[in-house]
């Protein structure tokens, strides 16, 4: 489910129309519907019901106050990446205690903060990070729980820069060398408490069948190490992938409703089904970490056609959205939607390339897509920006941050103010 949808012609986030938010706000401006953030959370909530579970949000997805706030409210706890993410999880409301804080350059200060704070695991990625963690933490007087993030060499069959469980990638811990690691943490590390196991084998995956090989091939380790070290929880990551292409699905019929074979979507309920039997009976809690799935088809991100460029050999549509506000498609060659506020009254697609205004050739939306007509001073939603969309927002070409909007029902809420030119030089002595 997601929370846009034509309503007599217009574009609606839930109850609003965005073409009214793009007007009292401005573009670019990134807009979140509260109900979709809800419901995929309770989705994944449902679909692991017949386990004892915990989803730990992934904060780096997105990360803005009221998004936390709402997921805090919901019951949800938080995997961080820094003591940033912890910083902000607390000011949201979110409870330390149920953290893990992930990474593989965890620095002195953060792990001096996190164990201030208490939280609920260290999500260690090496044994030079598990050791001194040990050290840190006998410093401090502390004992520090610790998971070790375990390698299982599975394809997740991504794309590359987003694939994290193969040998070759720089994460967690080879598979065989996690038996004889707990050990030696269980009798040389006194300060570190062996908590539990995690993995992560990649984001955005879109079959089944990487999720499967990689619990089939961790099981009897994770039974081994409970048999061994007590450990109590298993986290089995994030990573559920969504559907990028179509994203206006739901039956609206329209120009978008094609669907690429190789963006089917991974259900939730599937992957409740396939992985729930496998699981339940370890006697272990788990984790998991999802972020793109939660918020991920929740946002959009509005922006205004600003001029149209007929080249010789192509037709730019020129809006106010850069790379720099979403930078999916340049990264990861990542698809977004293009989809009018104002519904298309006629059938008609013309190829167009849509492109921001920053000074690179991979400041581009899309590149030869049949998409309906629109002019400047029209706005579009890019779709799916919810996820890594803000968060890797940055300032190039001293471009202020969008605003950020949460729509819940019929209220909208300004929840990040535009950034304005005096905030770029903010800091800067
Ligand atoms: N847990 C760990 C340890 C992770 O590294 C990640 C994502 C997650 C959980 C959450 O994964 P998700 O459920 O969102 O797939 N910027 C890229 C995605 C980077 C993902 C990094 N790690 C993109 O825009 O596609």
């Amino acid at each position: 489910m997601h929370g846009f949808s034509y309503r007599n012609g217009e574009l609606f986030c839930e109850d609003v129309s965005l073409k009214s938010l793009a007007e009292e706000h401005g573009t670019p401006l990134y807009v979140y519907s509260a109900g979709t953030i809800t419901d995929h959370f309770i989705r994944l909530d449902k679909a692991l019901a017949g386990v004892d579970h915990e989803i730990a949000y992934a904060v780096k997805a997105n990360s803005n106050l009221s998004v936390l706030r709402l997921l805090a409210t919901k019951g949800a706890g938080f995997d961080i990446v820094s003591g940033g993410e912890l910083f902000r999880v607390i000011k949201a409301g979110g409870d330390p205690a149920h953290c893990t804080f992930a990474g593989v350059g965890k620095t002195r200060a953060e792990i001096i903060y996190a164990l201030e704070q208490g939280i609920y695991s260290f999500n260690v990625e090496s044994e030079e990070e598990l050791r001194y963690l040990n050290e840190v933490a006998g410093e401090l007087g502390k004992i520090a729980p610790a998971a070790v993030r375990v390698n299982p060499n599975v394809d997740a069959k991504t794309h590359k820069y987003i694939s994290t469980g193969k040998s070759e990638n720089k994460f967690g811990v080879d598979f065989t060398a996690i038996p004889d690691l707990y050990a030696r943490a269980a009798a040389e590390l006194p300060n570190i408490r062996l908590r539990g196991l995690q993995m992560h084998i990649g984001s955005q995956l879109t079959s089944i069948d990487p999720f499967i090989e990689a619990v089939e091939k961790v099981i009897p380790m994770v039974s081994a190490l409970k048999a061994k070290h007590g450990i109590e929880f298993w986290s089995i990551g994030g990573g559920i992938g969504i559907v990028y292409q179509d994203s206006l699905q739901s039956g609206t019929p329209g120009w978008w409703s094609s669907k690429a074979e190789s963006e089917r979507p991974l259900t939730i309920e599937k992957y409740g089904q396939e992985l729930v039997p496998r699981i339940k009976d370890l006697g272990l809690k788990i984790l998991l970490e999802p972020g793109r799935y939660i918020v991920g088809n929740a946002g959009v991100l509005v922006t205004r056609c600003l001029y149209e460029k007929k080249g010789s050999a192509k037709t730019f549509k020129i809006v106010d959205a850069g790379m720099n506000d979403l930078i999916r498609p340049a990264l990861y060659e990542g698809h977004h939607e293009i989809v009018p506020l104002i519904e298309p009254t006629s059938s008609e697609l013309t190829k167009v390339d849509v492109v921001g205004p920053i000074c690179e050739s991979g400041d581009f939306f899309c590149q030869d897509r049949p998409l309906p007509d629109f002019q400047p001073g029209d706005a579009v939603a890019l779709m799916s920006a919810g996820a890594y969309g803000f968060v890797m927002a940055s300032n190039y070409n001293s471009r202020p941050l969008p605003a950020e909007i949460l729509v819940e029902g019929g209220d909208a809420t300004l929840v990040r103010k535009r950034q304005t030119l005096e905030d770029l030089i903010e800091g800067e002595l």
